[in-house]
C-alpha cells in the first residue's frame, strides 16, 4: 500500500470542478472523456459521495499519465478486516473505449444511488472494497481518441506508447502451472518472493508493473477486465496447455469461473442472446455458449492479464468484451450503458460467494499466509494480513482445510449455497504450544510420582 501515492488536486482544479457539480449531480453525461475529463469525472464523484470515496493512482504511463483509481467503500482507504475486495480496470487496450466509459457511469450511479438510499447498493459498498480503474491504458487512448472523424482505426491506440499490447505482456505463469500440474509444485501464487525480479524486469512496460505491484498488494478477491471488439463474458484459461491455437483450458476452479461469467452476460441481454449474430460475418464464435468462452477454447492469449491474477494472487479475475465496435459513436454510449448496468453490479455482487472467514491461533491472533484448501480443486488461496480470507466456490459440499507452517492442519465440512458466502473459522494449534502442553504434563506426571513415591 505504501507504493501509492495520493493524486495531488489543485485547489484551483477542485473549485472549478465543483461549480460544474452543480446542476449535474445525479445525472450521468453519457459522453466520452479525454484524460483532462476523466480526471474531473472522478473528482466530481468524489466531491459528490466524499464520505465513501477516495481517488488515488497506482503509477504513471509511459507517457507520464497517471493509472487513476476511484474507491468505494464504507472505510476508503483502508482494508476492514473481513470485508473483500474487488476491481474493475478497463482500457488496457487504449481503442476500446466502452470499458472506459462503462467504469466512470457505475462510479457515478453508485454515488447517486447510495445517495438516493438504494439499499442494494448501499449494502454493497458497506460491505465491499470497491476499486474502479477507467483506464489501464491512458496512452493508447489519447491516441485513439485523436483520430479525426467518427470511424477509428482497428488498431491505432491499442498499444501503449512504447508499442507493448498490454495484455500480452504480464510474465506467463500459464507456462509454469502447466509444467507444476505434471512435475508437482506450487498450484497458487507463482510470483512469490519474486518482487525483485518483477522490480529488474525490462521487458515490462510501466503500466504492466503498476498493475503487478496493485495485484500483489492488495488482497482482492474478484475482478474483471473490460475490453471491446466483440461481445462475450470470457474465463480461464487464456492459454492452451499444447501451445495450440484453439482448445478448451480449464482451470482448477472452471466451475467457479463459468458461474461468475454467466451472472455478468446472464444480466447483458445482447451478450446471453443465443441468436446474436457474430460481430463480424466471417467471426468464429463457435466456443461462444450462454454468452459465456472459456479464453483458450476461443484464441490463445499467452502473458494475459486475466491468467495472471489467478496464478499470482487470490482473485479470480473474467475478461469482458462489450461491444463490437471498439470505438463507437458517442451517441451509443447511453445504449451500452443500458445493456451492462445490472451485469457490472451483479458481478460485483459475486464477491460475496462461496467461503469466508478467519484463521487463528488459539490465542486468537491472526495467521496471515495460511492455505486454504478445498479438496478436489487443485488450487488454494492464502490468508490476508487480518487472517481473513475469501474462497470463491459454486454451490455445493466441500471440504475445506486451512494449513499453516508450525500448526495442526484442521479439515471443516461446510455446505456452500449460491450466496452470501458461508462463514468459516479455524483455530489451528501451534506445534510449539502441543510440545510445550505435553512436558507440562510430562512435569505434572512426574511431580505426582514423586510425591507418591516419596522421593
Ligand atoms: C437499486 O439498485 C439496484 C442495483 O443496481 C437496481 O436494480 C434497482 O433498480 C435500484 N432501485 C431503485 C429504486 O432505483
Ligand atoms: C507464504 O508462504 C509461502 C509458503 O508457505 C512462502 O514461500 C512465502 O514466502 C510466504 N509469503 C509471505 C509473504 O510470507
Ligand atoms: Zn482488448
Amino acid at each position: 500500500m505504501k507504493l501509492f501515492t495520493s493524486v495531488v488536486l489543485f485547489g484551483a482544479a477542485v473549485a472549478l470542478v465543483s461549480a460544474a457539480v452543480v446542476g449535474t449531480e445525479g445525472e450521468i453525461s453519457f459522453e466520452y472523456h479525454r484524460y483532462e475529463e476523466l480526471r474531473k469525472a472522478l473528482v466530481s464523484v468524489w466531491l459528490q459521495c466524499p464520505t465513501i470515496t477516495r481517488i488515488y493512482t497506482i503509477g504513471e504511463s509511459f507517457e507520464g499519465r497517471e493509472l487513476l483509481v476511484l474507491e468505494m467503500s464504507d472505510n476508503p482507504g483502508t482494508h476492514e478486516p473481513g470485508e473483500p475486495e474487488f476491481k474493475y480496470i478497463g482500457n488496457m487496450h487504449g481503442n476500446e473505449a466502452v470499458g472506459r466509459e462503462l467504469i466512470i457511469y457505475l462510479a457515478e450511479y453508485l454515488c447517486n444511488q447510495y445517495q438516493q438510499g438504494n439499499e442494494t447498493i448501499i449494502d454493497l459498498v458497506h460491505n465491499t472494497r470497491i476499486h474502479l480503474m477507467p483506464s489501464m491504458n491512458p496512452d493508447g487512448f489519447e491516441k485513439a481518441a485523436s483520430q479525426p472523424g467518427e470511424i477509428k482505426d482497428w488498431f491505432v491506440g491499442r498499444s501503449n506508447a512504447q508499442g507493448v499490447d498490454l495484455n500480452r505482456n504480464f510474465p506467463d505463469l500459464d507456462r509454469i502451472i502447466y509444467i507444476n500440474e505434471k512435475e508437482g509444485g506450487a498450484n497458487n501464487h507463482l510470483l512469490q518472493n519474486m518482487k525483485k525480479a518483477v522490480e529488474e524486469n525490462t521487458k515490462l512496460a510501466p503500466e504492466t508493473k503498476a498493475v503487478i505491484h496493485w495485484i500483489m498488494d492488495i488482497p482482492f478477491v474478484l475482478s474483471a477486465n473490460l475490453h471491446g471488439g466483440d461481445v462475450v463474458a470470457n474465463y480461464p484459461y487464456d492459454e492452451t496447455r499444447t501451445g495450440s491455437t484453439h482448445e478448451y483450458s480449464s482451470s482448477p476452479d472452471d466451475v467457479v469461473f463459468k458461474s461468475l461469467a454467466k451472472s455478468y452476460s446472464m444480466y447483458n441481454p445482447v451478450m446471453s442472446d443465443p441468436n446474436r449474430p457474430p460481430c463480424r460475418k466471417n467471426d468464429d464464435d463457435s466456443s461462444f455458449k450462454d454468452g459465456i468462452t472459456n479464453g483458450g477454447a476461443w484464441y490463445s492469449v499467452p502473458g494475459g492479464m486475466q491468467d495472471f491474477n489467478y496464478l499470482s494472487s487470490n482473485c479470480f479475475e473474467i475478461t469482458l468484451e462489450l461491444s463490437c465496435d471498439k470505438f463507437p459513436s458517442e451517441d451509443n454510449l447511453k445504449t451500452y450503458w443500458e445493456q451492462n448496468r445490472n451485469s457490472l453490479v451483479s458481478y460485483i455482487e459475486q464477491v460475496h460467494r462461496g467461503v469466508k472467514g478467519f484463521v487463528r491461533d488459539l490465542q486468537g491472533s491472526p495467521i496471515f499466509n495460511a492455505s486454504i484448501s478445498v479438496e478436489g480443486i487443485d488450487h488454494d488461496i492464502t490468508t490476508a494480513k487480518d487472517g481473513d480470507y475469501w474462497r470463491l466456490l459454486a454451490p455445493g459440499n466441500y471440504k475445506v482445510a486451512a494449513t499453516a507452517p508450525g500448526y495442526l492442519t484442521v479439515i471443516k465440512k461446510v455446505a456452500v449455497a449460491f450466496s452470501p458466502a458461508t462463514r468459516v473459522d479455524f483455530e489451528l494449534e501451534s506445534l510449539m504450544e502441543r510440545k510445550e502442553e505435553e512436558r507440562e504434563e510430562l512435569m505434572d506426571w512426574w511431580k505426582m510420582m514423586s510425591e507418591t513415591l516419596n522421593f
